[in-house]
């Protein structure tokens, strides 16, 4: 018995480990689904076009988050953003995954840890457990390498600033 706990447990550390490895997000489409349905509480806010193709119609409230992954931030041109989140761009941010789903979860303390200052936010939703819908908003800038084609339907990645406007 303690010897398969033993086992058991050096399997747990183990699982963990890769969890940790290929953490945060595993897009599965479940996930994917899931974070298509949850968007709407984005889309009050905030459009996901590319250029003229408008892909998940939205308030225009907030920046358009067509490639918002890889995406350096406050970066849409016309936008007016938030002096603090402009910075942080200038500072040289750039959106992943990891830190969107910390930004979501409150703007303006994800500023603040990051310029180092009390900043604010413009954005004044909040919501915690955001994977699901940051790999939805992945989704439609994941580029095939070989082909330079989206994969499963997602567009290519924004290449001009046109696109992001
Ligand atoms: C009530 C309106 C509102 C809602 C709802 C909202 N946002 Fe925002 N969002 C904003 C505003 C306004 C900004 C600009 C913030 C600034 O300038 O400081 C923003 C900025 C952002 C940015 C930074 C974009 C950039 O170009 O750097 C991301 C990412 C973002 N929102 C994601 C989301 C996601 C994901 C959701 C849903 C879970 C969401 N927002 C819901 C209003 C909203």
């Amino acid at each position: 018995m303690k010897a398969f706990s033993r086992a058991a447990s050096q399997m747990f550390a183990v699982l963990l480990l890769l969890g940790v490895c290929f953490s945060p997000i595993a897009l599965t489409a479940a996930d994917l689904e899931k974070g298509e349905a949850n968007y709407r509480k984005c889309k009050a806010c905030h459009q996901v076009a590319d250029g003229a193709d408008l892909i998940v119609k939205g308030g225009r409230t907030g920046p358009n988050l067509f490639g918002i992954v890889g995406r350096a931030a406050g970066s849409v041109q016309g936008y007016k953003y938030s002096p603090d989140l402009k910075e942080a761009g200038e500072r040289g941010l750039v959106w992943n995954e990891e830190l969107l789903v910390e930004y979501v979860e409150n703007p303006k303390a994800f500023l603040t840890n990051y310029l180092g200052k009390n900043a604010r936010s413009r954005m004044s939703f909040r919501m915690k457990k955001s994977e699901d819908i940051i790999a939805y908003l992945a989704s439609f800038n994941k580029l095939d390498v070989t082909t330079g084609e989206g994969i499963d339907g997602a567009r290519p990645n924004a290449t001009d600033d046109k696109a992001l406007r």
